[in-house]
């Protein structure tokens, strides 16, 4: 049976200059969670916002905050999202080496946590962590910009990544994230996914709103 999906504007499509109407327009939506993108110039070959944003979008954000880090040595700033407001916090599974660790590091601050992994990464490598995330995060572009275009292989690990779950009758979320839009989404869900992050697909529409709703009616 198909389900709807939760969906996660990402803010980082969204105009800045005018980023407490986009957290009320957001607040107002249909939409389940903020998206949030967190990126280091290192990891990713872009810098987006950090702390101090967030901890003002939570000022006034209703729904949880899906906190998406980019940035290598998550492990050092755990806490501090924590405290700013994150109540989802997903790390690279590229960026950790003691991914379990840091998984137990942010469940022990009361956050549910999400591991992502890169588009050329297999699902395979997260056989042994999957009982330990609350959600996974498929990339479905190249981490550092909005806009790009869906790559087409997500479907297949999409596809593997929901057997799995079902295999061991795991309960994470599969999260896609990049170039999501209201042609591919049916396809995304029907295979298994339940958060659609999405991006320019909203912020880009002539109304938001109703792009959110028309998402959220998909299934
Ligand atoms: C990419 C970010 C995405 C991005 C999605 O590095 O993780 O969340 O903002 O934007 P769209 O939906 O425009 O691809
Ligand atoms: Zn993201």
């Amino acid at each position: 049976m198909n389900h709807h999906c939760k969906i996660a504007p990402s803010m980082l499509a969204s105009d800045f200059s005018n980023l407490k109407s986009e957290i009320e327009m957001v607040n107002k939506s249909a939409a389940d969670w903020f998206h949030l993108d967190v990126m280091d110039g290192v990891f990713v070959p872009n810098i987006s916002f950090g702390i101090p944003v967030i901890q003002s979008i939570s000022k006034f954000a209703k729904k949880p905050l899906d906190v998406h880090l980019m940035i290598v040595n998550p492990d050092q700033y755990i806490t501090k999202f924590k405290n700013c407001g994150a109540h989802i916090l997903t790390v690279h599974y590229e960026t950790c080496h003691h991914l379990h660790r840091t998984i137990q590091t942010i469940k022990n601050q009361d956050m549910q946590a999400g591991v992502a992994i890169n588009p050329h990464t297999p699902i395979e490598v997260l056989e042994t962590i999957l009982c330990d995330v609350d959600l996974v995060c498929l990339m479905s572009v190249n981490p550092g910009f909005g806009g790009q275009k869906f790559i087409q292989n997500t479907y297949t690990k999409v596809q593997k990544l929901n057997q799995l779950k079902k295999e061991n009758e795991l309960d994470f979320l599969i999260e896609i994230d990049g170039g999501v839009d209201t042609e591919n989404s049916q396809k995304l869900i029907k295979l298994g996914a339940n958060v659609l992050v999405a991006g320019s697909t909203i912020f880009q529409s002539p109304n938001p709103t109703k792009t959110i709703d028309e998402l959220k009616k998909i299934k």
